[in-house]
């Protein structure tokens, strides 16, 4: 056996090998002596991510004198200024949670109104109250230089919704700050939507004030507090959420006998969520629709005593399209890092399944655009699954009944692996993995409402000597799901120990026929292999993903890819400029989509090049040393330090 510490330091060819001190001094000098020639060649002007950027004199002077605002062009600051602030997210997010929360407030300052943005002809609603700017020569005298020459909205789309606020504005002004528009480019575009699942004001509205009616949910619901001849779903212990926030049950307006919630004198009946925004149903739906309800016809028709959950599951699960999955590579679904620009950098390489960041479905049934943000899809995202987390049936089931009609996804995918405390002390995430009954109710709840696949992401347990997963998984079967996924982790575990992937096995074969995903440690096309020799399905990638998006090339392709520098950098570039198509092109989208590289680059900065290692490939849990990339970008590429990725470029 070759011992741990004699492996690391033959993990890379020796000639790249260096300490600490000499990586940090040879950055430095690198830093500074960059920083002189640029200094000679006068280019500061020009140059977007300089710390020192010059700003108009306006802006100058408000730099000069107010201690709040930040130069806009500088992230340094920008990640500084946070790493001050209290840890102020609403919730922890992922394994990343010693991250900054960077949420700048500084771009609230000389913001110009939205109704100059538009260039609508109707004049700002707020009138003399708002507190934007309505001068666009003002508003522009203020603003920050352009960060660059070309545009990337004007120029693949031939419009720029942003208008004068676009960080790259210069590209499309014309005189008098008119926005140019392309229209022949405007036209390709017309009619395709790149991206899919956004939350309309209209939908938000009826959230906000309860008026959307769930009436799958509420029959199920029902159903659950009676005894019930099959299952042990349907019981006294039904608890649920009823009193969190922003909940409704709408089957008041139906006449409901059982005195639940009625609705207040005057307040309208909510509308039917099968009834799309314009009122009319959508073909697909229409089709749905009609099934449905021929198909409860049918029951009331047959049935001879009470309806049971297991009834209305039956009912859904024979029309439920089937999950086309096996042996594919599914991109786990990732908090933060897992955005849709990241997305399509791994589509790109060769993810076949992807999935949304987790939701929380409290919010979403409240109608939060932040949260509703997470299920969008781009076009590109072929087998497209949505994550949600919740603790209880009820709220569970009315958000699988709400995306159900209103998003476009292939399946819907439960988090039963979350470890983070704040979701588990409430009793989702993992927590449910000892909540069998509860786990069954959201389980059978959800199955009988959706019309995709429904999907249960789990780990092996909750404690790491007590493995729960070969006991849950004929169960999650038996309620009817369509797959399940299997990190081979304790919630203990976290990420100390390697995945248990002889355990997974052993689960997988439990799973069967239901096909189980494996998941944990993923990092090269060898650990794939050994993966799927485990009689897996298929297998999930979330940090191998993070650290080398192009894992999904290598595991098609079969072989190892000693990827450049400068291809690295690329990539890097087309985040960027997806990063700005999805969050915007303005101040505000520059900024996310600076802290969402930033995110993603303290999981970059992992991997090693193939070409440096002594032994191929690379291992997930072994830590790199210190070294020296072949050229100045791949060794700055490696440090862990921020400073140093912002010099990136
Ligand atoms: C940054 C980060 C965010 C994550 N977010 C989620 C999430 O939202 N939902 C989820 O089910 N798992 C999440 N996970 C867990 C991963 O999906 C995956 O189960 C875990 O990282 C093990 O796989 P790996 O060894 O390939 O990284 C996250 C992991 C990381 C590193
Ligand atoms: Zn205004
Ligand atoms: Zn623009």
């Amino acid at each position: 056996m070759i011992s741990q510490k004699f492996n690391e330091s033959t993990l890379l060819r020796c000639r790249y090998l260096t300490s600490k001190d000499q990586f940090h001094a040879y950055l430095k000098a690198k830093r500074e002596s960059r920083n002189q020639e640029n200094n000679q060649d006068d280019v500061r002007e020009e140059d977007p991510s300089s710390n020192d950027q010059t700003e108009p004199p306006a802006k100058q002077m408000k730099l000069d004198g107010g201690d709040q605002v930040r130069k806009q062009g500088s992230q340094e600051e920008v990640v500084k200024e946070e790493e001050k602030k209290p840890q102020e997210q609403k919730r922890a997010r992922g394994q990343n949670k010693s991250r900054p929360c960077m949420k700048p407030n500084h771009y609230e300052k000389d913001r110009l109104c939205q109704s100059v943005i538009q260039e609508c002809a109707e004049k700002c609603y707020f009138g003399s109250q708002c507190r934007f700017l309505h001068d666009v020569g003002e508003y522009m005298a203020a603003k920050p230089s352009d960060l660059g020459d070309s545009c990337v909205l004007f120029k693949t789309f031939g419009k720029c919704i942003y208008g004068v606020t676009c960080r790259f504005a210069r590209a499309h002004l014309g005189e008098d700050y008119r926005n140019i528009i392309n229209e022949d480019l405007v036209k390709q575009w017309e009619g395709k939507p790149l991206v899919r699942n956004s939350l309309s004001k209209e939908l938000q509205q009826r959230l906000r004030k309860k008026k959307v009616c769930f009436d799958k949910s509420s029959e199920y619901l029902r159903h659950l507090g009676k005894p019930s001849s099959t299952g042990n779903a349907g019981n006294k212990a039904a608890g649920n959420s009823m009193g969190e926030k922003g909940m409704t049950n709408c089957t008041a307006s139906k006449g409901n006998a059982e005195g639940v919630d009625v609705l207040p004198p005057g307040e309208e009946a909510p509308e039917c969520l099968a009834v799309s925004e314009k009122g009319e149903a959508p073909e697909s739906m229409v089709l749905q629709s009609s099934c449905l309800a021929d198909a409860s016809k049918d029951s009331t028709l047959k049935t001879i005593g009470p309806v049971t959950d297991e009834d209305v599951i039956k009912l859904r699960l024979c029309e439920k399209k089937r999950l086309a999955i096996q042996g594919k590579l599914y991109l786990a679904p990732l908090t933060t890092c897992g955005n849709l620009p990241f997305r399509r950098i791994c589509k790109r390489f060769g993810a076949d399944v992807t999935c949304g960041e987790m939701a929380v479905c409290t919010n979403l049934l409240q109608g939060q655009s932040s949260e509703w943000a997470l299920l969008k899809r781009h076009y590109t995202e072929d087998l497209f699954g949505v994550q949600l987390e919740g603790a209880f049936p009820d709220t569970m089931t009315r958000c699988a009944e709400l995306l159900n009609q209103t998003i476009e996804m292939d399946f819907v995918d439960i988090n039963v692996g979350c470890p983070i405390d704040l979701v588990y002390k409430k009793g989702g995430g993992c927590a449910l993995m000892n909540r069998s009954n509860k786990f069954e109710q959201i389980v059978r709840g959800m199955n009988s409402v959706l019309d995709v696949p429904l999907t249960v992401k789990i780990r092996t347990g909750v404690q790491e000597k007590v493995n729960l997963a070969h006991k849950v998984i004929p169960n999650i079967r038996r309620w009817g799901a369509s797959m399940v996924t299997l990190h081979g982790r304790s919630r203990e575990q976290r990420y100390t120990k390697v995945a248990d992937w002889e355990y997974i096995a052993e689960c997988a074969k439990l799973a069967s026929p239901m096909p189980l995903f494996g998941n944990g440690d993923i990092l090269s096309y060898e650990d794939a292999n050994r993966a799927m020799q485990t009689g897996v399905s298929g297998i999930m990638i979330a940090r191998g993903a993070l650290i080398k998006p192009w894992i999904f090339t290598e595991v098609k392709e079969q072989r190892h890819w000693d990827i450049s520098s400068n291809e690295r950098f690329d990539i890097l570039k087309d985040f960027t400029n997806y990063g700005l198509e999805h969050w915007g092109s303005d101040t505000q989208g520059v900024e996310k989509t600076r802290k969402f590289m930033l995110e993603w680059l303290s999981f970059l900065c992992r991997y090693i090049p193939a070409g440096l290692l002594e032994y191929l490939p690379q291992k997930i849990n072994e830590r790199p040393p210190y070294y020296m990339g072949r050229d100045y970008l791949e060794t700055l590429m490696a440090s862990q330090n921020v400073d140093d990725w912002i010099k990136i470029r």
